[in-house]
């Protein structure tokens, strides 16, 4: 097993910073990113960041972090989270365990947001904290809490 950490982020999340700042605070994607790999770097882990679209990219990349032999994944998978079997097979598929993240906390939002398929296979979730929640995934990750 390698010590880098997928952290995968759905649609949209190209967008933060600019995107409903009141919902999702004004940090960018980029600034999260670089956050990440300074508190990785302190912890001995390593980050592999990437942003995408596109709900099959997700299954791809979820199956190349089991591939790489990936530590973990954290998973910010947008509002696929609530619409997508496909990643909650996806992380059934593999043995590296998985953490949703979520900068909001859905449940706490609009009905539609209650269910997360990705929640249902997820080793853990860490949501509510804003650009925090990264961080806070991560350190478990690094206390070996998955
Ligand atoms: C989100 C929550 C989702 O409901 C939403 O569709 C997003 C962002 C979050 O990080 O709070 O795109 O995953």
């Amino acid at each position: 097993m390698s010590n880098t950490v997928y952290v995968l982020n759905g649609p949209n999340l190209n967008l933060l910073g600019l995107r409903e700042p009141e919902i999702y605070g004004s940090t960018t994607l980029d600034e999260i990113a670089g956050m990440l790999e300074d508190r990785a770097a302190e912890l001995g882990l390593e980050i592999e960041m990437r942003q995408t679209n596109h709900e099959g990219m997700l299954v791809d990349w979820l199956h190349e972090a089991q591939a790489e032999g990936a530590r973990a994944v954290l998973l910010n998978a947008g509002a696929y989270t609530h619409t997508s079997i496909a990643l909650l097979d996806a992380i059934r598929a593999i043995s590296t365990p998985v953490i949703e993240v979520h900068l909001s906390d859905p449940k706490t939002r609009e009905s539609f947001r209650h269910t997360s398929y990705v929640g249902m296979a997820a080793a853990k979730t860490v949501e509510g904290h804003g650009a925090d929640s990264y961080r806070m995934a991560l350190e478990s990750v690094a206390s070996d809490e998955v």
